[in-house]
């Protein structure tokens, strides 16, 4: 009775697995390593005084992930192991699409052969598109949330054919913040791509000011909005997931956020009022890509699940500072 994390050292991923370890779930991680640390498991260690079971597997890899299902009594799999760099995914749209649905098929074979029936899919806001009026799933506007819908689709067809299936979709909003621990927290390789680890970049003094992307957005200040959710809440969504599954539900599809709309400028506001520093910022041109706004109607997750978010993006900034501060090189060691 073992739930299998895959990416389980990854930034969400790490967080679950803590959140599982409290409520004493047996967990089983999986990961290559090829955007996390060992020392995660360390810290995972320092937190829960618990060791996982770890496997250095690639997911893709069949025949090595065949023996860690014969080798372990699997009943769950939460599903964050994948590529998430939007950028990188427009140049090397292939890795993406080998990587992130190739993993997932790999997955599903093995659930038929052994018997697994529930499945936690990591999925993400970027399947609606750019938003309308009413958000429409479809329109990705890159590589990587492309294979997040392919793998969605993917998903859909094996449940009409698996009828035990049970199946949770999780589209994520914008996650941040870390541990309270401040042990364990994101650890982007290179320049960050996201809003939060640049601005704790800029404050541990790595960057010297923050690049706000256009401030002439149709929004309250200009700048673009998101919907800011704080890992632990979103760790505890997947904890929410696995026990709708047990309901046997078949396939399920909950956004995780918050619902509330937070602008470039008021999450640096929040920032330096939470932690009493400033941040320095230019206004540049606008990302290519980016959307105006793009926030989380959650309601369907707190009906059928019971899960909201509580913490708020004070309480994100707070921990994604003592995560930073105490860990200037992220998990490398100086
Ligand atoms: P992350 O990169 O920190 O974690 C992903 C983990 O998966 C890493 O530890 C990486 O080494 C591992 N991995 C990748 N491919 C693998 C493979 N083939 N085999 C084994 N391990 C592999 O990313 P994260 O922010 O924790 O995201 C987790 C999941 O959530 C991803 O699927 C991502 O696409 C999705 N998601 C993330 C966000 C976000 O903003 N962070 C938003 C929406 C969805
Ligand atoms: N931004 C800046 N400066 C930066 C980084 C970001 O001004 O250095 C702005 C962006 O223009 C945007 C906002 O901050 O308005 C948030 O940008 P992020 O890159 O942090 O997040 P995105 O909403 O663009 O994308 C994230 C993930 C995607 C995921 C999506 C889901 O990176 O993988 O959320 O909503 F699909």
């Amino acid at each position: 009775m073992a739930i299998l994390v895959t990416g389980g050292t990854g930034y969400i991923g790490s967080h679950t697995v803590v959140e599982l370890l409290k409520k004493d779930y047996d967990v089983v991680i999986v990961d290559n390593y090829c955007n996390s640390k060992p020392e995660v498991l360390n810290r995972i260690y320092q937190i829960t005084h618990k060791r996982p079971r770890f496997y250095e597997i690639d997911c893709c890899n069949e025949v090595k992930m065949r023996e860690l299902f014969k080798k372990e009594n699997i009943t769950d799999i939460i599903h964050f192991a994948g590529l998430k760099s939007v950028a990188e995914s427009v140049q090397k749209p292939q890795l993406y699409i080998d990587n992130n649905i190739g993993s997932s098929k790999v997955l599903l074979k093995l659930m038929t052969e052994f018997g697994v029936h529930n499945i936690v899919f990591s999925s993400s806001a970027t399947v609606y598109g750019v938003p309308d009026h009413v958000p429409k799933v479809g329109g990705c506007t890159n590589p990587y949330g492309q294979t997040k819908l392919d793998i969605e689709y993917l998903l859909k067809d094996y449940a009409k054919e698996h009828k035990d299936a049970n199946i949770a979709i999780l589209r994520y909003f914008n996650p941040i913040g870390a541990h309270e621990s401040g042990l364990i927290g994101e650890d982007p390789q290179g320049i960050p791509n996201n809003l939060m680890p640049y601005i704790t970049q800029v404050a541990v003094g790595k960057r010297p000011f923050l690049n706000v992307y256009g401030n002439d957005y149709k929004t309250h200040d200009g700048t673009g909005v998101r919907d800011y959710i704080h890992v632990v809440d979103l760790a505890m969504g997947h904890l929410a997931a696995l026990k709708k599954l047990e309901e046997k539900p078949g396939l399920v599809i909950y956004n995780l956020g918050t619902g509330k709309g937070t602008s470039v400028l008021d999450l640096v506001k929040a920032f330096e009022k939470a932690n009493d520093l400033t941040i320095p910022y230019e206004i540049k041109e606008r990302r290519p890509g980016d959307v105006d706004e793009n926030y989380a109607d959650a309601s369907k997750a707190y009906k059928e699940m019971k899960w909201k978010a509580k913490l708020d993006i004070v309480d994100a900034c707070r921990d994604s500072w003592r995560w930073q501060k105490n860990n200037p090189r992220g998990y490398d060691k100086d």
